[in-house]
């Protein structure tokens, strides 16, 4: 339920109005983010007046945030409403009502001593609401600088100038990660490394052509030279989908079509997890993350080619944790469906337009009807999986597939 509907719904009341006053006060999220917002302490607004004070108890264990606005409108609200009041009004309401206001004594200092909440933006509070749970977005978007699961580690990234692996690189930075970003366009990996700095995360820039083997094990050379240690390698490189003939059956596809993501991803992920674990089995620990799509099990038409390279890459993140797993490394794959804001499904989704004439949510509805939850998946779905496979929490994981499709494809 969209927060708005639920003040509508109470107009007259002074713990709406209050609420609604808070709200506009909330215009510095955009619109997309405000109406999606869920909170469920507001959504108890809609009780009726006698029940306003479980109203406040609720918001204060909720968003201590709102907590003290709530509670000076209950007790105006309680005030004026005296003769107001029903019969058969909670009982902890009549009281509240019939009490006196308590005047404070400015000679003596407060018992217990309180704690003066430090001045924050309305964002600010949100973001630490959500971040503690007591907010839920239906959406959510990509976090703030904030994480600390990947403090004191460096991770690299290549093809971090594209959309996964942009995403990815800022997430991992939002968790505490130096991150050595690497693309083969200099102006994309730069600007991904700006916004990143201008975030206050760590970020190393650098031209990689990631299938350039000599130029990857230099580069990871000098990252370990520079820093001693190499904890977490992702590669993200990708081709465009009409390359490798996205959208055409088997039987129509070229054989030079079908070996693109052979000869790009999976030769490219070859090169840079090889270079990965030579330097990562010498200091005894590290993670190698894959990442593939739902594709590695036939379940749409048209992705022959990209499906093939999604199967030989999990079965080589198989194999390589076997023989680096006793070195304390670990070499893990994420699997994901189709994330509906990155350049591949975008472009994926203006060639079926382009034919079909369906528009953007149509196709987008498409897409998140074949996975059991029914929704789309996002690019920062995919970069909180990364960060949370990269991270300590996850010591465990290794010779393993995670299947983050939302059910699209089952093993
Ligand atoms: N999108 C999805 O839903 C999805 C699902 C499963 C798997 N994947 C896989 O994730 C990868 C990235 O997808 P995406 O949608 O983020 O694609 P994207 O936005 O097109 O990004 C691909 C990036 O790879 C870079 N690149 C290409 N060749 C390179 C090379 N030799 N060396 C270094 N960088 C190179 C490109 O560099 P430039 O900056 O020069 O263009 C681009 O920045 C692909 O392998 C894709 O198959 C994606």
């Amino acid at each position: 339920m969209a927060g708005g509907d639920v003040f509508l719904s109470a107009e007259d009341d002074t713990v709406s109005r209050v609420v609604r006053q808070r709200l506009k006060r909330t215009s510095d999220l955009n619109p997309h983010q405000y109406s999606h917002l869920y909170i469920p302490t507001l959504v108890r607004i809609q009780a009726p007046s006698a029940r306003h004070l479980k109203t406040g108890a609720t918001a204060r264990k909720f968003a201590p945030d709102l907590g003290p606005l709530l509670e000076s409108a209950i007790k105006a609200s309680a005030k004026s409403n005296r003769k107001a009041l029903p019969a058969g009004a909670h009982p902890k309401l009549r009281d509240l009502s019939q009490r006196p206001e308590a005047k404070a004594d400015p000679a003596r200092p407060p018992f217990p001593p309180q704690r003066q909440p430090a001045k924050m933006s309305v964002l600010e509070s949100l973001k630490r609401s959500l971040s503690k749970g007591r907010i839920q977005m239906r959406y959510t978007r990509e976090d703030s600088m904030t994480g600390t699961l990947l403090q004191g580690k460096n991770a690299v990234v290549f093809g971090a100038g594209g959309t996964i692996g942009a995403a990815v690189a800022k997430q991992l930075a939002a968790e505490g990660a130096d991150v050595f970003l690497s693309g083969r366009t200099k102006s994309n990996v730069e600007a991904v490394a700006r916004e990143i700095t201008a975030a206050e995360g760590r970020a190393h820039p650098a031209v990689v052509d990631a299938l350039d083997e000599a130029a990857v094990e230099e580069y990871i050379d000098d990252i370990v030279g520079h820093s001693r240690r190499l904890d977490v390698v992702f590669n993200a490189v990708g081709a465009l989908v009409h390359e490798y003939g996205n959208g055409k059956h088997a039987v129509d596809l070229s054989v030079e079509e079908f070996m693109v993501p052979l000869t790009r991803f999976v030769k490219s992920e070859f090169i840079t997890a090889r270079a990965a674990a030579r330097r990562m089995v010498q200091q005894r620990s590290g993670v190698i993350i894959f990442l593939t799509g739902s594709p590695a099990r036939g379940h749409v038409e048209g992705a022959t080619a990209i499906g093939t390279a999604f199967g030989a890459i999990e079965t080589f993140m198989e194999n390589l944790a076997f023989e680096v797993g006793p070195a304390g490394v670990r070499s893990v794959c994420l699997r994901i469906t189709a994330n509906t804001d990155s350049r591949s499904i975008e472009d994926v989704m203006n060639a079926v337009a382009a034919k079909t004439g369906a528009t953007k949510d149509q196709l987008i509805t498409g897409i998140a009807s074949m996975n059991f939850l029914k929704v789309p998946s996002s690019i920062a779905d995919t970069a909180r999986a990364v960060a949370f496979l990269a991270s300590d929490k996850a010591r465990l994981f290794t010779g393993t597939v995670v299947n983050s499709s939302a059910g699209a494809a089952l093993d």
